[in-house]
């Protein structure tokens, strides 16, 4: 799969990040409580591109992913998925967009126990009545390595594997982009690897666009880009991360006591 060149006079649609946040801002609660989660964030992700977001607990890592899905409401600015501006969208065309456009992987691997993986991973598709695109998900899920574990239910797949059927499911639909929150933070470090070395694969060879949140400078090393966020900024972007230059960065938080 070939990446759009992204200096290239190519048209907007070819050149369009996946996703883009402007000045993006999430402020919970009110008067005293109130938190600035997100202070006008500027942040766009590629095609094709598989980036980490990191940053203390608190920093504004899962508020920045909801807020560009589609599953929270922003304060101010913009957050769209490809030409779309998300923010504006009435409830059924959102409904749509995260149905059609976004993957999203939680922590909880949220899997139906009495459904058998395979129905889990078409689950989404089932409930919005299209049809699975079978070439793409044998692609999928040869490529996650489920092939012999379809029928199984998640009571009998290890966490690994668990994941691996969550991971499926948010590929299975085809989305611009994949947004993950910590996908590895319940997984054994083998499984771990198994889930991201996937992820990556989808990347490379499937040419999907994934944005993962960690909190594991080896889970981070796997992406292309890191993004650093402290207290609602972007504060760096590390291109090509390898698991120390993370982990420096990482200890200048630290540092300047902004870990919680
Ligand atoms: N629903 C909410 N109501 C009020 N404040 C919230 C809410 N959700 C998040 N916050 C606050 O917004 C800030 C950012 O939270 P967020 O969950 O994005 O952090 P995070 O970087 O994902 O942290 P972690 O690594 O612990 O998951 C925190 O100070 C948090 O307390
Ligand atoms: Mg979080």
């Amino acid at each position: 799969m070939t990446t759009p060149h992204l200096d290239a006079p190519t048209t907007d649609r070819i050149t369009a990040a996946a996703a883009r946040a402007t000045e993006l801002t999430k402020v919970y609660g009110q008067d005293e409580t109130q938190v600035v989660a997100l202070d006008a964030v500027n942040v766009e992700f590629q095609p094709a591109e598989f980036t980490a977001i990191m940053g203390p607990s608190g920093s504004g890592k899962s508020t920045l992913m909801h807020c560009m899905a589609g599953l929270d409401t922003i304060t101010s600015g913009s957050a769209r998925i490809g030409d779309t501006e998300v923010t504006t969208l009435n409830d059924k065309k959102l409904t749509r967009l995260r149905r059609d456009k976004v993957g999203f992987i939680f922590q909880a691997f949220n899997l139906l126990p009495t459904l058998t993986a395979l129905e889990n991973i078409t689950l989404p598709m089932d409930i919005a009545g299209r049809k699975p695109d079978q070439q793409w998900l044998d692609t999928v899920v040869s490529t996650v390595g489920l092939a012999g574990r379809l029928k199984h239910r998640p009571n009998q797949l290890s966490g690994g594997q668990q994941q691996r059927v969550a991971v499926a499911r948010a590929l299975a639909g085809r989305p611009e982009i994949m947004f993950a929150d910590e996908p590895t933070g319940n997984l054994d470090s083998r499984s771990g690897a198994e889930v991201l070395g996937f992820l990556r694969t989808s990347v490379r060879e499937l040419g999907q666009t994934v944005v993962m949140v960690t909190h594991d400078p080896v889970a981070a090393s796997y992406s292309d880009r890191v993004v650093f966020l402290a207290d609602g900024h972007i504060v760096d972007d590390m291109h090509s991360p390898t698991a120390d230059a993370v982990l420096d960065r990482m200890k200048r938080f630290d540092a300047k006591g902004r870990t919680s």
